[in-house]
């Protein structure tokens, strides 16, 4: 690893975002674990600290309120649910930073898992944080990574993380957080609007993970 980042994870607090934490701080970036209330971010902050005692060059990791936690970082991780998004998004001083978003808008029915439809269609997420902060860089990162391998034995994830985003330096930052957690770069997989495809496609992992029992991954082959 060659560059190491300050990363404020917003939702910290929950499977994805701890587990991302995790990760990232096993690797030896700084992590800050964001809340809605920074009482609940300390205690997770406390417990991934301990799974990390003891590996070698692991960087910190600590909590706080979500708007706080953002305040030094170079990179902002949103790992919080599709409700309450926008609302959310709109409140953060995300101006100047790289943002990653790892949001899926997914809905569940006796069907399954399925992809809601953003802005008729033409909308993700993603594209939605970049809509309500301007002056922040949005990517699109870290989909379809389960958070049950994130925070599980495995050194490395056996699977690729797929990066989209309109600016080439932001989403070299997350294919160079992606090593943290597949142990290889992340794979640039195209423009922001993309993240149309991305966040539903978690929908057909949740259908293979009910099928085989597992905890499917995405994999590139040919690149
Ligand atoms: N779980 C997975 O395996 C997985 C895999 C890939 C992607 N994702 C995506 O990652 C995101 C987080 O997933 P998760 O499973 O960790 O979700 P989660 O546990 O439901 O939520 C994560 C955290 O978001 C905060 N939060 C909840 N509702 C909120 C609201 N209305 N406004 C602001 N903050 C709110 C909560 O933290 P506080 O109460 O501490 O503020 C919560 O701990 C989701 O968009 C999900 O689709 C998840």
């Amino acid at each position: 690893m060659t560059t190491t980042y300050r990363i404020a994870v917003i939702g910290g607090t929950g499977p994805q975002g701890k587990g991302l934490g995790y990760r990232f701080a096993k690797a030896g970036h700084s992590v800050v674990l964001g809340s809605r209330s920074a009482e609940k971010a300390g205690p997770v902050a406390d417990e991934v600290t301990e799974r990390l005692a003891g590996v070698e060059g692991a960087g910190s990791v600590t909590g706080a309120a979500n708007a706080d936690a953002i305040g030094e970082a170079d990179v902002v991780l949103l790992a919080v649910p599709y409700d309450g998004h926008a609302e959310l998004v709109e409140s953060l001083p995300l101006a100047g930073k790289t943002v990653i978003s790892c949001v899926n808008p997914l809905a569940f029915d006796k069907r399954g898992a399925h992809g809601r439809v953003i802005d008729g269609g033409e909308g993700s997420a993603a594209e939605e944080a970049q809509r309500l902060q301007p002056e922040a860089t949005v990517v699109g990162a870290f989909h379809n990574v389960s958070a049950v391998l994130l925070w599980g034995e495995d050194d490395y994830l056996d699977e690729d993380v797929l990066v989209v985003g309109d600016v080439v330096e932001a989403k070299e930052v997350a294919m160079d957080l992606a090593e943290a957690v597949t142990s290889r770069r992340g794979i640039d997989a195209g423009k922001l609007r993309l993240a149309r495809q991305l966040e539903p496609f978690t929908a057909v992992l949740i259908s293979i993970n009910r099928k085989y029992k597992t905890h499917a991954g995405v994999r590139i082959s040919g690149v």
